[in-house]
């Protein structure tokens, strides 16, 4: 098991730069499946959420490059095989074969899919939205069949926005005949990135960042060159860490309006912020206001961001409120922080933490990745040495984070335990 070893109380001073998105990444690489050539897909982050879907590609029979930054996947000769438990476990967007092997083959047979336990993370709207176009779905020894003898568009309405559904059925509309209309889409920048990537393959979508999306099917998508967009919620964290523990951090390679509500937070709360065209300079300020967020869908405040965020707000003077609307169990890395030395209470979907409280070294566990990513920020502010166990949560999301974070003054190593 590794464990992320920090040695907290140390200024940070220079630049971070933001990698290419995971959860735009994380489907990208499965929609690489539609394409009939290669393509070319650059600033993918080398995180193991990656290397874990790379693994379902090479599994499959794709031709798959890693170079530097870059992921050249050549999909030709992919053979539609049923994705096991081992590999779909890993990780939750592994679900992402499904929408892209029912596009393409009409055909998919995968195990459930893994990831992080913030809650209970249905599929049924991904599973309505297939049988909307056409498919039949089976559910067989924690396998599901998903079957179409054709897929056609249809008009599908989300009871939630959810940001899984909405790509999935993206991806298995792209060559449905006719038109398919998403209605109460969701809207986050990681669809956009996904639909301009299916559109620069000579898919037809309309739509995307709004709450309606309009597929027009095509019989063919071919190869294409494509970026994928910073990390907002990799930017998120640095930017929460600079605020905490920074002296002067750049945080650079970012799309500022992806992050509104975040930075309207640090308005709030008086952090010192430059917002510049593609990076955020904070400076160094030890008093802050405390304030309230309820994260919610796309411009809201990112429940990704959440649980670093609540770190910040023990820094804050007098009472917060944090209000989780997306995950029913994301709360996971309130009792880690108070045996830190927080004070947070947690009654039912809010917690409320009264600061200022100083936090001291612990040896704590990372329950997900953005839990981890909690304890990370509380770690570089806390007295002592703190040991986060269950580290592989956190690499699964952040590259090259002891790297990063290295390179601005912090003590940080990964060590096996
Ligand atoms: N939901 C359903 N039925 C469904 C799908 C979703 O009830 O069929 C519910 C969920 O239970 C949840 C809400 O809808 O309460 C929103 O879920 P959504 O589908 O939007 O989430 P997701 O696609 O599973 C992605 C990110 C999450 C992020 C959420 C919300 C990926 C791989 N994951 O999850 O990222 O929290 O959107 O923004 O893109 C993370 O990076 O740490 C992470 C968990």
């Amino acid at each position: 098991m590794k464990a992320l070893k920090i040695q907290g109380g140390k200024k940070l001073n220079g630049t971070i730069r933001i990698s290419g998105a995971k959860n735009s990444s994380v489907a990208l690489i499965p929609a690489a499946i539609l394409s009939d050539d290669s393509v070319v897909i650059c600033n993918v982050p080398e995180i193991t959420d990656t290397d874990a879907l790379s693994d379902i590609l090479d599994y499959l029979g794709a031709d798959v490059k890693r170079a530097s930054e870059s992921i050249i996947i050549d999909s030709k000769s992919v053979i539609n095989k049923k994705i096991t438990v081992e590999l779909s476990k890993k990780l939750r967007a592994s679900y992402y074969f499904m929408g892209a092997l029912l596009g393409r083959f009409k055909h998919v047979e995968m195990s459930f899919p893994g990831g992080c336990s913030i809650g209970s993370r249905p599929i049924n709207l991904h599973l309505k939205g297939f049988e909307a176009l056409g498919a039949k779905i089976t559910e067989k020894d924690d396998y599901y069949i998903v079957d179409a003898e054709e897929l056609r568009g249809a008009n599908i309405y989300l009871d939630i926005a959810s940001v899984g559904a909405t790509i999935n059925i993206m991806l298995a509309a792209v060559k449905a005949k006719g038109i398919t209309i998403i209605d109460n889409a969701a809207k986050e920048p990681e669809i956009v990135n996904v639909a301009t990537f299916l559109n620069n393959m000579g898919a037809k979508i309309s739509g995307a960042g709004t709450s309606e999306i309009r597929i027009t099917g095509v019989n063919k998508l071919s190869g294409c060159f494509h970026e994928v967009i910073p990390d907002r919620i990799e930017a998120g964290t640095y930017a929460i860490i600079a605020a905490l523990c920074g002296q002067k951090i750049k945080i650079d390679n970012i799309i500022p309006e992806h992050l509104e509500a975040l930075t309207s937070k640090f308005k709030d709360m008086s952090v010192n912020i430059e917002i510049g065209s593609d990076y955020f300079l904070i400076s160094e300020k030890d008093n802050y206001k405390s304030t309230n967020i309820k994260t919610l869908v796309f411009p809201g405040f990112p429940t990704d961001l959440q649980q670093p965020f609540t770190v910040l707000l023990t820094q804050a003077n007098g009472k917060s409120i944090v209000e989780e609307t997306i995950w029913e169990n994301r709360f996971m890395h309130i009792d880690e922080l108070n045996k830190m030395g927080a004070n947070i209470k947690v009654n039912g979907t809010k917690a409320i933490i009264i600061g200022k409280t100083s936090l001291h070294s612990e040896e704590v566990i990372a329950t997900d990745l953005r839990a981890g990513a909690a304890l990370v920020c509380a770690a570089l502010i806390s007295q002592g040495t703190t040991i986060i166990k269950n580290a592989e949560h956190i690499l699964r999301g952040y590259e090259d984070i002891v790297g990063k974070l290295t390179d601005v003054g912090a003590k940080i190593e990964i060590i096996e335990i």
